[in-house]
């Protein structure tokens, strides 16, 4: 071969190196585990993100944020690894990028714009304000909450955080790392009132009817995002194709039901160890 010949080889090579890398850099996404996408949650959420219960007895991490999550990866032909962890954890782990997306109900709130990307709304709600039904006489209104007397929770780091603190700033707000631990205060009556999502408090009520959802309460984006780790726009731009393909098939909607009657079944509501099983103390109380 004389080196015209090789030299016009190369060049053909170069060429189609250089036409196919657009294409190629367009569909790399970059994330935390080559080949994974990694999730954080907070399974305290139902009928977003909880713990039902199998077939054999064991929890099983539900919900339609999980069917979701499952639904993304498989579109981007990544293994889903998931991993549980407090609402404050979600955020905290995804703006230190050591995962690739927070999915927990998340709502795309302006204050969080520094710390993660939010995908398109996948789900619409609202707020509520939630008592039991012995105390909800003493709650005509959100205005009759902001009394000193009374002990109001919400989680902490969630936004539901902020409602109480500009409603009931006079309330002695108290914030729990758990909405489930929140359910289990007003339950017990240590806690008065609550704010919570509203389709998180009606799936809660169904299990724990002693529950009274008041009023709604207002608030600027009614709906939930997904957060993205922070200047990912590859893997921002692939989680948005794949909401409006679930949302165009009709998947979104199916997750919700699914994940509507599940949470109306049996659950668990603790945290499990790092094995993934229910902690020896927790099931010495189930047998009890
Ligand atoms: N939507 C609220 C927020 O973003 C609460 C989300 C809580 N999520 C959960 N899985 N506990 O602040």
């Amino acid at each position: 071969m004389n080196l015209k010949k090789i030299t016009a080889l190369m060049i053909g090579a170069v060429m189609a190196v250089s036409m196919a890398a657009p294409a190629m850099a367009d569909d790399k996404v970059e994330t935390v585990t080559d080949g994974k996408l990694t999730v954080a949650t907070s399974p305290d959420f139902a009928p977003y993100e909880f713990y039902s219960i199998d077939e054999d007895g064991n929890p099983t991490l539900s919900g339609f944020d999980m069917d979701l999550a499952q639904y993304i990866a498989d579109k981007m032909g990544l293994e889903l690894e998931v991993v549980p962890m407090d609402f404050d954890g979600v955020l905290s782990e995804l703006s230190q990028k050591n995962v690739d997306l927070g999915m927990a109900g998340l709502s795309p709130d302006p204050a969080r714009a520094d710390a993660m990307e939010f995908s398109d709304l996948y789900y619409k709600g609202g707020q509520s304000f939630v008592t039991v039904k012995d105390k909800a006489d003493q709650f005509k209104t959100l205005e009759d909450a902001n009394n000193k007397d009374y002990s109001i929770g919400a989680q902490t780091g969630s936004i539901q955080l902020d409602l109480a603190n500009e409603n009931t700033p006079d309330a002695d707000i108290v914030s729990l790392p758990k909405v489930t631990d929140i359910i289990t205060e007003l339950l017990t009556g240590k806690m008065d009132g609550a704010f919570i999502e509203t389709a998180v408090a009606e799936s809660y009520q169904k299990n724990y009817p002693d529950l009274e959802i008041v009023c709604d309460v207002p608030y600027d984006t009614e709906g939930s995002a997904i957060g993205v780790a922070k200047g990912n726009e590859a893997l921002l731009k692939a989680v948005n194709e794949a909401i409006a393909d679930a949302i165009d098939d009709g998947s979104i909607d199916k997750f919700v039901a699914d994940a509507t009657e599940l949470a109306a079944g049996q659950t668990y509501e603790g945290t499990l160890d790092e094995n993934g099983a229910v902690p020896e103390a927790d099931a010495a109380d189930d047998a009890e």
